[in-house]
């Protein structure tokens, strides 16, 4: 390592809040942001900027306490959701923890089976799951499919009596519940794409059309209600209507529902005051509501399942980006507001133009004591919304050659990312006891390129 400063002289850093930054992260002797080890002059110097670094350590610490704290609530399995970021490195890690994987395509699917994920450890999802991706599924021997419209029924049906065999589906069922954050909305119908619906009827349907298909064998119900939730009222609410569906599932259909697989959508801390519910309070508290529904409607307690994504690999990550230029720009108000241009923007991370969503960034490079100044950290894309950091307080001596640190982006950044303005997209590299390894190699501009079979014929 180029820098290498013994993280035993560290300073305490004020500005790496340990609930937005992995558990590793500090500034060494030099002032530098170091994570797991590694300092992210190091880093840059090796992988070039910008880049992704993640903390194996805090990533498989996470994923174990979610395994563990919802095992203890009395779930049987946790599987990760890999839309927040896959590669086969995370497939290893979560799986060596001891979760399951929660594929949304064949692409997930494909990632996974490399790592060497046991099919039966697999769940699938998609509301559009190609025939393709269907079979890719069941020569996977995945063990549950989560059957999303009518119209896939017949196709999985047909597809596993093809292929010879039974297959164990899940019906997602839309129970009108939609969460974020701290907020539920609760409604009869939920106008979206994804599930059945309870209160229409079509999700009683669904399962009267299956449970009569030899090829199919219905294993239960899946609702997911929501992304970056930081409370358990969501859940309840859905708990409380899964729990009653499920009684007249029995009631009118003789049917058993033998697993609730609850989905993901636990929330993290992105800035200062956020405040997630602790992951074991929260596990605590959603399956002891699944418990007293279910007794309250007189069924058993089915098997419950979970599927975080975020909150395992989110905080785990951070952004790396190279400062290239500095720009004040007095606002109507008077008010001056520096925009830092850095080398990446809206292709590794859509979240802030799509979601407005917000991030914590920090000097990673080196310490000031420069007075703080307000900036907005944008990107280099041709296109004004391309805006990493809304409003970050960032010292005012800021200047092109300086390193800005990016937290928790590892979810929903590089698995969202692309290749617009045909930037390369950065490396995603995972940092344990000093040692860095790729996860994902940065693209090149021959990557770039590759798909383009070139132009017909040169001009002479
Ligand atoms: N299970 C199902 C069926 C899901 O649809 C999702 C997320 C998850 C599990 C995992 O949710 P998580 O624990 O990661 O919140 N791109 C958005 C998030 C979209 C989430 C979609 N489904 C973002 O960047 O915030």
């Amino acid at each position: 390592m180029l820098n290498s400063e013994s993280s035993l002289s560290a300073i305490p850093a004020a500005d790496l809040n340990q609930a937005i930054w992995p558990k590793s992260a500090l500034r060494n002797i030099a002032g530098a942001l170091e994570i797991a080890g590694v300092d992210c002059r190091d880093l840059v110097a090796e992988y070039q900027s910008p880049v992704y670094l993640l903390d194996e350590g805090d990533a498989r610490t996470r994923a174990r306490l979610f395994r563990e704290a919802y095992e203890t609530a009395g779930a049987s399995i946790v599987y990760y959701a890999a839309k927040a970021f896959l590669a086969t490195a995370i497939a290893r890690w979560v799986t060596e923890e001891g979760l399951g994987i929660d594929v949304a395509s064949g692409g997930e699917l494909a990632v996974a089976l490399r790592a060497g994920v046991p099919g039966h450890r697999i769940v699938m999802h998609g509301n559009n799951k190609a025939m393709a991706e269907i079979e890719m599924a069941l020569a996977a021997g995945v063990g549950r499919i989560v059957i999303d419209s009518f119209d896939e029924i017949v196709r999985v049906a047909d597809a596993a009596t093809r292929a010879g065999i039974v297959q164990q589906v899940l019906v997602r069922v839309n129970v009108g519940v939609e969460a974020h954050t701290h907020e539920f909305i609760a409604t009869a119908h939920e106008d979206q794409k994804f599930g059945l619906s309870v209160a229409s009827g079509d999700a009683a349907e669904a399962i009267r059309r299956i449970v009569k298909l030899p090829s199919l064998f219905f294993a239960g119900l899946h609702s997911h209600i929501g992304s970056q939730i930081f409370d358990a009222s969501g859940f309840d609410e859905a708990a409380r209507r899964v729990a009653a569906f499920t009684r007249s599932l029995r009631d009118d259909q003789g049917v058993v529902v033998r697993e609730f697989n609850l989905g993901g959508g636990m929330g993290i801390a992105y800035v200062e005051g956020d405040d997630p519910l602790e992951v074991a309070a929260m596990a605590q508290q959603i399956c002891s509501v699944v418990r007293t529904e279910c007794e309250l409607a007189g069924i058993e307690l089915p098997e419950l399942a979970f599927e975080p994504g975020r909150a395992i690999i989110g905080p785990a990550g951070v952004s790396i980006y190279e400062v290239g230029t500095v720009k004040p720009i007095e606002l109507d108000s008077g008010v001056i507001r520096t925009y830092v241009s850095v080398d990446g923007g809206m292709s590794d991370n859509i979240r802030t133009a799509l979601y407005s969503a917000d991030y914590s960034v920090v000097l990673a490079s080196r310490v000031s004591s420069a007075e703080p100044m307000l900036t907005r950290v944008v990107g280099k894309h041709c296109e004004s919304g391309d805006i990493v950091v809304r409003d970050a307080w960032l010292p005012s001596d800021i200047a092109p050659g300086d390193l800005l640190a990016v937290a928790a982006t590892g979810a929903y950044c590089r698995s969202m990312s692309s290749n617009y303005n045909y930037l390369p997209r950065p490396a995603v590299i995972s940092a344990h006891d000093g040692v860095t390894s790729v996860v994902l190699r940065r693209e090149t501009m021959d990557d770039l390129l590759a798909l383009d079979p070139g132009p017909d014929v040169l001009a002479p």
